[in-house]
C-alpha cells in the first residue's frame, strides 16, 4: 500500500498557498501576542500597568517624539501605530519610510524614541536608517541619546543584534511573501505600546483603558468570525475582477493605512494597479480615475468620520463606480450605499484595523489565486530585500 501524500501540502497543512494559511493563522496569532504581553490581574484600580513588555523604563521614561521608521506593510503599521501614539499616549508621532530617512533624515530632536519596524528583521534600508540614528546621536548631549526599539517576529535577526530593545510580536515565520499575520502582529505591538505609554503617562482614564484592552481581547474570536462568514463570498466575488485593470481602496483616519494597505496587497500578488487614498482627498485626483470599470473599496466603520466616508463612497457611485464596503452589517445606510458588502464585526473604530484588514487580504488572495498567478512568489518581490 503506497501512501498518498504530498508534502508541500502538508506544511500548508491543506491550504492551496501559504498566504492564505496564514492569514488563517491570524487568530491565533492575535491570541498568543496578547496572552504574552496582557496582564490577567490588571483591574481598573490596580497601580501597575495593564502592559507587561519588559523594556527598560529608560526607554520610554519622559517621551516627547517617537519617530517610527519602516518599509512597505511595516510602513503601513507604523501609520496605524502613530494614530494610536496620538491618540492615547498623546506622543506626538512621525512615519517615515526608511529609504527616504536614511538620505534626508529630520533634525535630532530631544527625548525621542525611534522604532524601527521590519518582520524580517533584515530589510537593509530599514536597518540602515537605524544605525543612522544611532551613530549620528552617539556623540550628543544625553537628552539627545538614542533610543532605540525594534518590533519585529524575528528577534534574532539582524535588527536584534542592531537594537537592544525589542517587542517581540510572537507571530512566527512568514512565508508568503504578501505579509498578512505578520502585519497584524505589528498592528497589536503598537496597540500594546500605545496603551502601556497611556498608562505611564496617565493620558487615559482607567475605564477607558479597561475598555480597550476587553475588546482587544475579542479580537481573535472576531477575526475567525470574518474569515468563518466571509471567505466563500469574497472567492465568489473575486470571480467579477478577474480583468479588472484599476481599483481604488478608500478609508479615513486610522483605516486610511488599512486602504493604503489593501492597495498594496492586490498589487503585490494580483499585480492589478492599485491606489489607496484617504477619502477625503478622492475628490483633489482620483475622482478622475472613476467609471464603471474602477471598483472602489471603502472602509467605513462607525466613528467620527463614518459619515464623511459614506458621502465619499457616493460620490464615486455617482461616477458608475461598483463600490464594496468594508462595514458593520448592522449599518442601514452603509448597507445601501454599497453594492457588496464585506461586513465586519462592529467595534471601537480605534480597534477596527486589525478586523477591516481581513477582508482585504482576502480579496487580493482570491483575486490572485484566480488569475492563476503564484500567489506566495509574486514576479520581481522578495520576502526580505537585503540590498538597498
Ligand atoms: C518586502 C516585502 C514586503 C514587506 C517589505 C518590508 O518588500 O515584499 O511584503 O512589507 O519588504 O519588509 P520587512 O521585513 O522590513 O517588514
Amino acid at each position: 500500500r503506497t501512501l498518498n501524500w504530498n508534502p508541500v501540502l502538508v506544511e500548508k497543512q491543506g491550504f492551496k498557498h501559504y498566504m492564505l494559511k496564514e492569514i488563517y493563522e491570524q487568530p491565533g496569532v492575535v491570541r498568543t501576542c496578547l496572552e504574552y504581553y496582557l496582564r490577567d490581574d490588571w483591574r481598573p484600580d490596580a497601580d501597575f500597568s495593564p502592559i507587561k513588555l519588559n523594556l527598560s523604563p529608560a526607554l520610554l521614561a519622559d517621551l516627547e517624539q517617537v519617530q517610527i521608521l519602516a518599509c512597505g506593510t511595516s510602513w503601513h503599521a507604523g501609520l496605524v501605530g502613530k494614530y494610536l501614539l496620538e491618540d492615547l499616549a498623546q506622543i506626538p508621532t512621525s512615519v517615515q519610510y526608511a529609504s527616504e530617512f536614511r538620505y534626508a533624515p529630520p533634525p535630532v530632536t530631544r527625548q525621542t524614541l525611534t522604532i524601527g519596524v521590519t518582520q524580517s528583521g533584515e530589510t537593509a534600508d530599514t536597518l540602515a536608517a537605524l544605525e543612522l540614528e544611532l551613530h549620528r546621536r552617539a556623540n550628543l548631549r544625553s537628552e539627545l541619546q538614542p533610543r532605540l526599539l525594534g518590533i519585529t517576529n524575528r528577534p534574532e535577526s539582524s535588527l536584534g543584534h542592531l537594537v537592544s530593545e525589542i517587542i517581540d510580536t510572537h507571530a512566527g515565520i512568514e512565508i508568503g511573501v504578501a505579509a498578512t499575520k505578520t502585519f497584524v502582529a505589528q498592528l497589536l505591538a503598537f496597540y500594546l505600546l500605545a496603551l502601556d505609554l497611556a498608562w505611564q503617562r496617565q493620558t487615559l482614564d482607567h475605564s477607558r483603558l479597561g475598555a480597550i484592552i476587553d475588546q482587544l481581547r475579542q479580537l481573535p474570536a472576531q477575526v475567525e468570525q470574518i474569515l468563518e462568514s466571509q471567505e466563500r463570498y469574497i472567492e465568489t466575488l473575486s470571480h467579477d475582477f478577474a480583468d479588472t485593470q484599476d481599483f481604488i481602496f478608500l478609508g479615513r483616519g486610522i483605516n486610511f493605512p488599512i486602504a493604503l494597505e489593501g492597495a498594496l496587497k492586490l498589487k503585490e500578488i494580483s499585480y492589478i494597479h492599485a491606489e489607496g487614498y484617504p477619502a477625503g482627498e478622492m475628490k483633489h485626483g482620483p475622482i478622475a480615475l472613476l467609471d464603471a470599470k474602477v471598483p472602489v473599496v471603502t472602509i467605513a466603520m462607525p466613528g467620527i468620520v463614518f459619515e464623511k466616508v459614506l458621502s465619499n463612497a457616493q460620490e464615486a457611485r455617482a461616477r458608475d463606480a461598483r463600490l464594496i464596503g468594508v462595514t458593520p452589517m448592522e449599518e442601514q445606510e452603509a448597507r445601501d450605499t454599497f453594492d457588496a458588502l464585506l461586513p465586519v464585526p462592529e467595534v471601537d473604530e480605534l480597534l477596527s484595523p486589525i478586523l477591516t484588514v481581513i477582508p482585504l487580504q482576502l480579496l487580493a488572495y482570491h483575486i490572485a489565486a484566480r488569475r492563476g498567478l503564484d500567489v506566495d512568489q509574486p514576479r520581481n518581490l522578495a520576502k526580505s530585500v537585503t540590498v538597498e
